[in-house]
């Protein structure tokens, strides 16, 4: 078993620099297409056997140090009790978004083994099929309240801070609900056999620091030390996350994820030295002449040094239309540049 991953989760010593990328199993790959092609979705992410399979794929191909569950954020939130859809050209969409008590009290906070179990079985395939640590996640209890209110994608977040600033009272009633039900379900996934956890908060970078601190921290907070207890290493990833990194290091997670607008250096020095940081090449530097992207993996690498732990990754996801040959060669370079 490779416990690179791992290790550097803890801050411990390793031989070179573990990597692994954000929505590594994806459309980028001709593998994960031709699975695509036969099954919608949904439908993949609830049949174990072929969730385990595309969660191996990018593995096998580009021989990243740890597998991420192929499963989305917003399953909890069909289970729920939303009525949950993937289009082609708008994304996912929720019916009958939550806007009123009525609302939130429909929605029920629920037992994975009963509603999400090919999650849990997933898990336990890929444990026996696995030689590298297995990622569990979960979408943070904002990010998944702004899916929940704007009923899918959104640019301007209006109806989350509407209800925000003018119904603090019932968005409160919602994140507790989110924040009981993702506590139960990464409970749920680390006790199938996930080996860490990473938390998804891709949104809350829309937040200023000290709305931030109000509206989405005290969430996280209970949501990292309720599953802290389960004794994995818990990450979490704010996507634009340069403004709050003076918050987001109260979160109490082992590692920080850091998106790639950011220097890495300037985000380490912020965070202090309690923390492994995960990240953080830009993700459109997967389409730079092969010299270049190393160059760029290079610096990331010498910027990772500064932290108490390193785990390589873009910045954020990759792109469905990256070059496969990209991120082949990240991969490559980061274990040639890091060997010790
Ligand atoms: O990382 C992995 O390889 C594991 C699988 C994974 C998916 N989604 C698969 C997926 C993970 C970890 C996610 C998380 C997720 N889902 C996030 C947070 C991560 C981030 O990027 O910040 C968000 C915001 C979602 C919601 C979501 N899922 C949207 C908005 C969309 C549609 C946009 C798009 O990219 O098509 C999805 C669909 C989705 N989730 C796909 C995949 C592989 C594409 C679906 C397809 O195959 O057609």
């Amino acid at each position: 078993m490779n416990d690179t991953f791992l290790r550097a989760c803890l801050g411990e010593k390793t031989e070179y620099t573990p990597v692994w990328i954000m929505r590594q199993a994806g459309r980028y790959l001709p593998e994960y297409q031709s699975v695509r092609a036969e099954v919608d979705f949904l439908t993949l992410c609830k049949t174990p056997e072929l969730a385990a399979k595309v969660t191996i794929q990018p593995v096998l191909r580009l021989g990243v140090d740890a597998a991420i569950l192929f499963s989305d954020i917003l399953i909890p939130i069909e289970a729920m009790g939303m009525d949950l859809e993937f289009t082609d050209k708008k994304g996912p969409v929720l019916k009958d978004p939550v806007r009123s008590k009525s609302g939130v009290d429909r929605l029920i906070v629920p037992d994975t083994e009963d509603s999400m179990s090919f999650v849990l079985e997933a898990i336990k395939i890929l444990r026996q099929e696995l030689k590298v640590p297995l990622i569990g996640f979960s979408g943070a209890p904002f990010t998944l309240a702004t899916y929940m209110i704007e009923g899918g994608s959104t640019k301007n977040f209006i109806n989350t801070k509407r209800i925000m600033f003018q119904n603090p009272g019932l968005f409160n009633l919602l994140m507790d609900k989110l924040t009981m039900t993702v506590i139960s379900y990464l409970t749920a996934q680390i006790r199938a056999g996930a080996q860490a956890v990473q938390i998804f908060d891709t949104w809350a970078g829309i937040l200023s620091a000290d709305d931030y601190r109000e509206y989405a921290l005290p969430y996280v907070k209970r949501v990292v030390s309720g599953v802290k207890k389960e004794g994995v290493p818990v990450i979490y990833f704010v996507n634009d996350c340069a403004g709050l990194l003076k918050e987001i290091r109260k979160s109490g997670a082992d590692v920080i994820g850091i998106d790639w607008r950011v220097d890495l250096h300037d985000a380490i020095k912020g965070l202090g030295k309690k923390y492994a940081v995960q990240g953080n090449l830009d993700p459109y530097a997967l389409f730079l002449p092969k010299e270049k992207l190393e160059d760029r993996v290079k610096d990331v690498l010498w910027k990772g040094e500064f932290a108490k732990g390193h785990i390589f990754n873009l910045g954020h996801g990759i792109f469905p239309e990256a070059p496969l040959e990209g991120a082949i060669a990240m991969v490559e370079a980061v274990h040639r540049f890091s060997e010790k």
